[in-house]
């Protein structure tokens, strides 16, 4: 097992972990009721286990199971949790646990941020994509109507367990979408990393816990650096997620994963980091290469309707005297942010793809 003691909390990788999980909640001198969150994919799978440890260790615990997808992680769905919660009748002494990928993380989070002004929030992730960045760097939230993660507070967890083991259970395609992040975090930090990747094969899991462990360690550096995302340091994790979010809108959401989408916003960044930062041409062409190896989009489909792609830019971020914040990497390995993209670059870019 691997631990890696984060500056923002404890974090464990290993296999066959859940059935140690209540002697770990135990050893973080917890010792209230706790609430396991999950939703309806995940719960079947794996609650028992980690009810039947957190029970082994002495605590009493309450399940709270929320039909799985997107559209649950909502303020509604947050004050319904609290609800169950009150009625369980936990208190200030008693704590969360996440059991699920990113929209669990992020609303099992929120609801500890705010019952009781604050309980303690233990994670166990169960998506590649949670493991190697949702569960890091405390952001928790719920949707709006209006749009994604709208609503939240930061709030980072005690304990994060990540047991490789469950990733067996994972789609195909939401694995592969874990790897968009993974690549995202060689290419705007760490060029040894990125070798690796260029050279991987699937389905050592010692390797896949390494791979996860620099993973960790790249995110949790660059956010204690900015911990409340206000110095732009946090910015540089958002390489490929400008393009990437506006063809998930552009999708409506349904089109392409978060992962595949940032895996084309990547594209288009190393396009517009040759043009603008001098990327050689033959970095961005590795990185597009490393992406294919591991089956994530490169391309959009011909009738995708790429004017959609640019209102939904132009919608989310605010361009100044024609240009936009954008990060870019001049080598892989290293990332900046410049305030010299136009539209005209990222019209030229999607149109590209
Ligand atoms: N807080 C952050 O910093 C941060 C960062 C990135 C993403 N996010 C959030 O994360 C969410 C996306 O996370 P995600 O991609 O993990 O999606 P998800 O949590 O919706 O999980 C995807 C699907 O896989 C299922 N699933 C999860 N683990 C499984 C397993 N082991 N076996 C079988 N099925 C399993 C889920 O039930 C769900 O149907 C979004 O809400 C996004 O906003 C947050
Ligand atoms: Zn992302």
């Amino acid at each position: 097992m691997i631990s890696v003691r984060a500056e923002i909390g404890r974090i464990l990788i290993g296999k066959q972990l859940l059935r140690g999980i209540g002697k770990r909640c135990q050893a973080l001198a917890l010792t209230g009721q706790c609430t396991l969150i999950s939703d309806s994919d995940v719960a079947p799978l794996f609650a028992e286990r980690v009810k039947r440890s957190l029970s082994l260790a002495g605590f009493r615990s309450t399940s709270i199971t929320i039909p799985a997808g997107e559209e649950s992680k909502t303020l509604e769905q947050a004050g319904a949790i609290c609800d169950r919660m009150i009625a369980a009748g936990l208190d200030s002494r008693s704590f969360v646990i996440g059991l699920g990928g990113g929209m669990i993380g992020d609303i099992s989070g929120f609801v500890a941020a705010i019952y009781h002004r604050g309980i303690p929030h233990v994670q166990i992730p169960t998506t590649l994509l949670a493991m190697v960045d949702s569960s890091i760097g405390g952001k928790t939230g719920v949707d709006t109507r209006d749009g994604k993660n709208l609503i939240g507070v930061f709030h980072h967890p005690s304990l994060v367990i990540n047991d490789v083991n469950v990733l067996k259970t994972l789609p195909r395609r939401q694995f592969n979408q874990g790897f968009a992040e993974i690549i995202k975090h060689a290419v705007i930090a760490d060029a040894k990393m990125f070798r690796i990747l260029q050279a991987w094969k699937a389905g050592a899991a010692s390797s896949l816990q390494r791979l996860i462990e620099r993973n960790i360690q790249i995110k949790s550096r660059i956010v204690t650096k900015d911990e409340q995302d206000r110095t732009g340091q946090r910015a540089l994790l958002n390489f490929g997620h400008t393009v990437g979010h506006a063809i998930e809108c552009a999708g409506n959401y349904r089109k392409f994963l978060h992962g595949e989408a940032v895996s084309l916003g990547i594209v288009a960044a190393c396009a517009i980091s040759v043009k603008r930062a001098g990327l050689p041409p033959d970095q961005g062409g590795a990185i597009v290469d490393v992406l294919r190896r591991f089956n994530l989009p490169t391309e959009l489909p011909r009738s995708f309707p790429r004017k959609r792609i640019l209102d939904a830019v132009k919608f989310d971020k605010k361009f100044e005297s024609g240009k936009i914040r954008f990060v870019v990497t001049p080598r892989i390995g290293t990332a900046r942010i410049t305030n010299d993209v136009t539209l005209d670059d990222i019209r030229e870019a999607v149109k590209q793809l």
